[in-house]
């Protein structure tokens, strides 16, 4: 088929890219030149394991070209997917690319014969496509829903994981809004071996993106508050609590004898938050279309409280053993808000460095990837704040250590150069992956989070 994409930040991009691989004729439009010749050049505007290598080889074969000429890159395809930014804002979604983007093709749509499907890609609170979306539409096109079809097809792409998770899906989700729409929207879809192809409403597909999302960040804070209530009470350890509780065959099964572990148990361990552009930015949309729908909730707006809490709790832990932070240097082990990415969108680190440097402590940042996009957050100054990828110096004479994120390359530090590099030994794991046994062996007080 012929696809149009709108917008080539991480979900338009990986989106053109696989489905160019699978033999679609891909057209990735977006209004900034300087991102439309990074990729006309080979190089991916955004990092994401195994793109660039795919997006090589579709633009060799011809399969996706780039351009900011949306009226011929609508006008020569079949289907139009919008794939732009919808950040939280002002205590709600910001829909201003959406409209923008609707707009833009409905006013091409105008001038168009053949029928044209439109894809809401990006997540958006239920009833923007079949309200805002579908009337900004009408209105610049001069036509009727029907003479053009609409489609929302959520995603539910994983940083580091996005190509994968692309290209074998759990499911395709395909809200229509007529059976035209979806009929048209199934063949983008053909190929992608046994995925259940979900048809809903409108509406539906956008809730399930979102209640996807809820879900899971709400399984880390209630991981979380069960890891707070361990930590006051003596003795008791969260990770042997979850551990066990995650044996249970209704979340563990057996197959064969061998325990499938699935990775939504990963999500039920306590840590210090989540982060990233998802999580965070879903749930508060959801729970503002929520309130605004006329239901308060209860459950998800504390799953962001408790969230909000838990890298502070870190801090707090901190100063109660070294009673004042002032002056002390301070190593982050980890700055990306999970491993394998360099994003530091909404990263607990953020929280976490803030919080020091109020305290009036020195920050040594290290990561092996996410230390620029942290300078673009919190800059570098070289007097209270260091970033580097080399975690001697930053335990070099260090009051303390706390590990924000769980990469591999932390996890595999020897005992010993926490022992001998820092001034003061004190490791608080916010990830829970640090050895406990063999730190307290070299004599380092070990601090994790949900133990006491
Ligand atoms: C998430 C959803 O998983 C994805 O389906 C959706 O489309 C976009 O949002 P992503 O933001 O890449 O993807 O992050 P994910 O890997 O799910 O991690 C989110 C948060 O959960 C992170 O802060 C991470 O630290 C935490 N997490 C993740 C865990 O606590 N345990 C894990 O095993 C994985």
């Amino acid at each position: 088929m012929k696809i149009s994409i709108i917008g080539t930040g991480y979900v338009g991009l990986v989106t053109g890219v696989c489905l160019a691989s699978k033999g679609h004729d891909v057209i990735c439009v977006d209004q900034k030149q300087e991102v439309i010749d990074k990729i006309n050049n080979l190089i991916t505007p955004i990092y994401e394991s195994g793109l660039e290598e795919l997006m090589i080889k579709v633009i060799k074969t011809g399969k996706l070209v780039a351009t900011t000429d949306l009226k011929s890159s609508v006008m020569n395809s079949e289907i139009s997917i919008i794939a732009v930014g919808t950040p939280f804002g002002n205590d709600k979604i910001d829909l201003r690319h959406i409209e923008k983007s609707a707009w833009e093709i409905g006013s091409i749509l105008m001038d168009k014969e053949h029928y044209h499907v439109v894809c809401v890609k990006s997540t958006v609170i239920p009833t923007t496509t079949d309200t805002l979306v579908k009337n900004v539409l009408e209105s610049a096109s001069g036509k009727k829903a029907g003479d053009f079809g609409l489609t929302m097809n959520p995603e539910f792409l994983r940083e580091g994981k996005a190509v994968e998770d692309f290209m074998y899906p759990d499911r395709i989700v395909i809200g229509a809004y007529d059976n035209r729409s979806f009929e048209t929207m199934k063949h983008v879809y053909e190929g992608f071996f046994d995925a259940p192809i979900i048809n809903v409403n409108l509406r539906t597909a956008e809730m399930i993106k979102y209640t996807a999302n809820a879900l899971l960040a709400t399984l880390i804070s209630f991981a979380n508050e069960i890891g707070s209530i361990c930590e006051k009470t003596k003795d008791i350890d969260v990770k042997e609590v979850m551990e066990s509780v995650t044996l249970d065959k209704r979340f563990n099964p057996r197959i064969n004898n061998q325990l499938v572990n699935p990775e939504m148990i990963n999500y039920l361990k306590a840590g210090c938050g989540f982060g990233g552009s998802c999580f965070p930015k879903d749930v508060k949309a959801l729970i503002s279309y929520s309130k605004w729908a006329g239901y308060v909730p209860q459950i998800i707006d504390a799953t962001i409280r408790v969230n909000k809490e838990q890298p502070l709790k870190m801090i707090n832990r901190l100063e109660e053993i070294l009673r004042t932070l002032k002056g002390k240097k301070v190593a982050i082990l980890g700055l990306a808000f999970k491993p394998d990415t360099d994003d530091v969108r909404e990263s607990p680190s953020i929280a976490i460095i803030n919080s020091l440097l109020e305290k009036g402590a020195l920050v040594y940042g290290i990561d092996p990837i996410a230390n620029q996009n942290m300078q673009k957050i919190i800059p570098e100054d070289r007097k209270s704040v260091w970033y580097s990828t080399d975690y001697k110096e930053a335990l070099k004479d260090a009051d303390a250590a706390i590990l924000v994120t769980s990469w591999a390359e932390f996890i595999d530090i020897p005992t010993q150069d926490f022992s001998q590099l820092m001034k003061t030994l004190v490791v608080v794991d916010g990830r829970r992956v640090l050895n406990k046994k063999g730190l307290e062996d070299v004599g380092v007080m070990y601090i994790g989070v949900g133990l006491s």
